[in-house]
This record gives structure tokens, sequence and C-alpha cells, in this order.
């Protein structure tokens, strides 16, 4: 708003005064509307908001729905100008000299996406004396420094639900390339070969395969539910036991201990959040433990894996093949061990920002900004931060 009146106000100095006040005094009305604008712009309501997000370049303008990249803001940079709120975007989010550091000190609302997270530390959290609100455009907030949010009394709310579909019918597609040892057959026609017997000595149908979902919250469920047709056995480990009804419905089984059920596995699919309790959950020790030959597929968090550990267990052939999309940190940087590891079916992360997806967490974040504009509460599920707590599952 201030913006658009201050642009008005110099158009108006500028053709009125050309001809009438010297240019001293043009200046110095000038320096008053700036003033002026700095005073608006400042005023109660209005925030500077913050949006870290992917580049898209060329691929920007491909497809109008592409909502979740730098270039596409969320679709929000009108409805949030209108209201006169600073909007800045960008994907320079890490080091010292990044733009993200420099609005660091004065905005109030960080928005950032797990595709390419904005690594909010307890050091940025104290150099942050204006902020008040960290919104995930997705799911999953462990690039937050949870426990120093909560101290300093901010709010942390990412849009639970948005994406939970896209990532279990990825999940499904990876656990299908790794069982049918899918990749080495694409890679030989690229380059011109022919081998039938390098791929078929390690190919397998699924169903029989017992496949145990470690985490059986809303993508753990969506994944099983489509695996049902595929005749596996299904078990799953989580901190609740999901709905007696639907468990009957999907037949999977529930295994309290973890250690109990990941022997049993031949595929292991990781569906939990990364918090301090899943943290290197899959160390040396027990990925020495899990059957020889297990395929997994991590989608959830790549800090819930100990990376060496897996590039290890890959190379030795007690992991027959691992795919996800989830590495730490975001980007992966070139020497990471996972993109040289034998058998393995990575890909950067984007399993939950389908254009689909996209929409869903841009119709969440605005819905969560227009409520904290107006001051309302978010939908319970949301939060992850509030007043000081983080959700039961965090803690
Ligand atoms: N790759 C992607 O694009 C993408 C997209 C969405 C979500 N994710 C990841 O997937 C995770 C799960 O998403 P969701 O929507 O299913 O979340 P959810 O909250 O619905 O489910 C998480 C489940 O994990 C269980 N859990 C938590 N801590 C546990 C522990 N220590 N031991 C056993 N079980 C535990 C919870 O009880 C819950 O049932 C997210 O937190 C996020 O990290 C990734």
């Amino acid at each position: 708003m201030w913006r658009v009146a201050s642009k008005q106000a110099i158009r108006v100095v500028g053709s009125t005064a050309a001809g009438v006040l010297p240019l001293s005094k043009q200046l110095h009305v000038l320096r008053g509307l700036l003033l002026l604008g700095k005073i608006l712009q400042a005023s109660p309501g209005s925030k500077k908001i913050v949006g870290v997000f992917y580049k898209a370049n060329e691929y920007a303008a491909k497809n109008p729905n592409f909502l979740g990249c730098v270039e596409g803001g969320l679709g929000i940079r009108e409805w949030l100008e209108s209201q006169g709120h600073q909007y800045i975007v960008t994907d320079d989010k890490d080091g010292p000299d990044s733009e993200l550091e420099k609005h660091i000190p004065d905005l109030h609302v960080l928005i950032s996406t797990p595709f390419h997270p904005a690594y909010v530390t307890a050091e940025r959290i104290k150099k942050a004396k204006n902020l008040q609100l960290l919104l995930t455009a997705g799911i999953g907030s462990d690039h937050i420094d949870l426990q120093a949010a909560a101290d300093a009394g901010l709010t942390v709310a990412e849009v639970t639900g948005s994406n939970v579909v896209s990532v279990a019918e990825d999940e499904l597609m990876r656990i299908l390339i790794l069982v049918r040892n899918f990749l080495p057959g694409y890679h030989q026609v690229i380059k011109g070969e022919w081998n039938v017997a390098a791929i078929a000595y390690r190919a397998y149908d699924l169903e029989g395969k017992t496949v145990g979902t470690v985490g059986a919250g809303r993508i753990g469920k969506l994944l099983m539910q489509r695996l049902k047709p595929f005749n596996c056995n299904l078990l799953y480990h989580d901190r609740l036991k999901i709905d007696p009804e639907l468990e009957k419905e999907i037949g999977a089984k529930y295994e309290e201990d973890l250690d109990k059920l990941l022997p049993k596995c031949d595929i292991i699919v990781i569906n939990t959040p990364l918090t301090e309790k899943t943290r290197g959950l899959f160390d040396k020790e027990r990925i020495s433990k899990l059957k020889k030959g297990v395929l997994i597929v991590n989608n959830a968090r790549g800090a819930i894996m100990d990376t060496q550990a897996v590039a290890d267990a890959c190379s030795s052939g007690h992991i027959a093949g691992y795919s996800g999309d989830v590495w730490y940190p975001q980007p992966a940087p070139k020497e990471h061990p996972w993109r040289y590891m034998p058998n393995h079916a990575m890909t950067p992360h984007i399993s939950g920002t389908t254009i689909d997806a996209q929409l869903r967490y841009a119709a969440g974040t605005k819905d969560m900004l227009d409520r904290y504009f107006k001051g309302e509460d978010f939908p319970p599920q949301h939060y992850i931060v509030k007043e000081g707590k983080l959700a039961s599952q965090y803690q």
C-alpha cells in the first residue's frame, strides 16, 4: 500500500513541481515523502514476510500452477502487498552473506519449504528480534531448531496433510523400482546396451514380501492402503497403534518393538518425522541387524539414517537397494556419499512438491497468514510449536 501511495506522490511532485519549485525544494519534498513511506511501512499491522523456496529459472513459466518456487512465491505476492505487507522471496539461504541472513534482524514471518530448507538455528533465532511466526509450506519443520523457537516464544506451523498422498504414491513407486531392479535396465537402454541377465538375477515380485513401515501416521497409513492390493505381509511400528477398524481393513500387524519388526522385513519404509528420538535411528548397529538384502525407502528425512552406515551397507550388499528423496543437508553437496553408493535410486527432494501438492500447501500457507493477520488460531493439527510447547511427537 505504502509503495503505491509514494509512487503516485512522487509522480505528482515530479510533474507539478518541475515547473514551479526549485530543485532543492523538490528534493526536500521527496525526502519527506520517502520518510512518510518508511513510517507507513513500519506502521503496526504491516509485516515483513520472507519466503525461502527453490529457484525454477527456465521452468518457472512452463506451468501457471508452479507456485512452490521463488518465481511463483506461493502465489501470494499480490494479496500480501495489497494489504501493505512487504514480501521478499529468495533461494539464497545459507551462510552469513546470504540474502536470508540480511533479513533475519527485521523479518516478522519466515516461510520455508522442506525441499529447499531455510535452516533456522538458535543463533538465527537470537538475531531475529521481530520474528513471530515460522511457517513450513509442506510437512516437516526439522529445519528449525524447535526448542530454540519454543524458548523464544515463536509459533511454528506447517500445512499438515498437504502432500501426504504425493509422498505415499512416490514411496510405492520407489518400492517397485527397487524390487524390480528397474534403474539398471533404464541405464542400459540409454547407454545402447542390452543385457537381460544383469537385471534379472536380482529382480523380484512384490507379492508375498514383508513390508514394514516405521511410522504409521498420515503417509504410513496411505502407503499401507496402497500396498494392500499387492498382497504383501504388512507390518508397522509407531508410538501409537492405529484405529482397529483401519488396521483390519488394511490387514497390517502392529509391532511395538522396532527391533523385533526390522529383522522380519524384506522392505522397510521410513515414515516418522525427524525428532531427537529418530535422529540417527538407523545407525551401524541397527542396520547390521536387518535382513541381508533388505530394501529401504526413506522419504521421511535423511538424518534419520547414519549417512556413512547406509553407504557402507549398500557397498557390502547388506542393503540391496536404497531409495529416497531426503538428504542432509539440502541441497546435497556433490561429495555426499549417497550419490555414489551402489544400488541406490536417490533423487533430489521432490516427492512432496508435485503441482497438486504445491496448490495445497500454498493455499494452506495463505490461510494461516490470513489467520495470523486477523489474530485467529490455526487448525490445531498444523501447530509444531505453540506457546512455548512442542507438538507431542517432537517432545
Ligand atoms: N519427502 C517429502 O516430500 C515429505 C513430504 C511430507 C512429509 N515428509 C516427512 O514425512 C514425515 C511424516 O509425515 P506424516 O504426514 O505421515 O506425519 P504424521 O505426523 O501424520 O505421522 C508421523 C507418525 O510418526 C510417528 N512417530 C513419531 N515419532 C516416532 C517415534 N520416535 N517412533 C515411532 N513412531 C513415531 C507418529 O506417532 C505418527 O504416527 C514428516 O514429518 C516429514 O518429515 C516428507
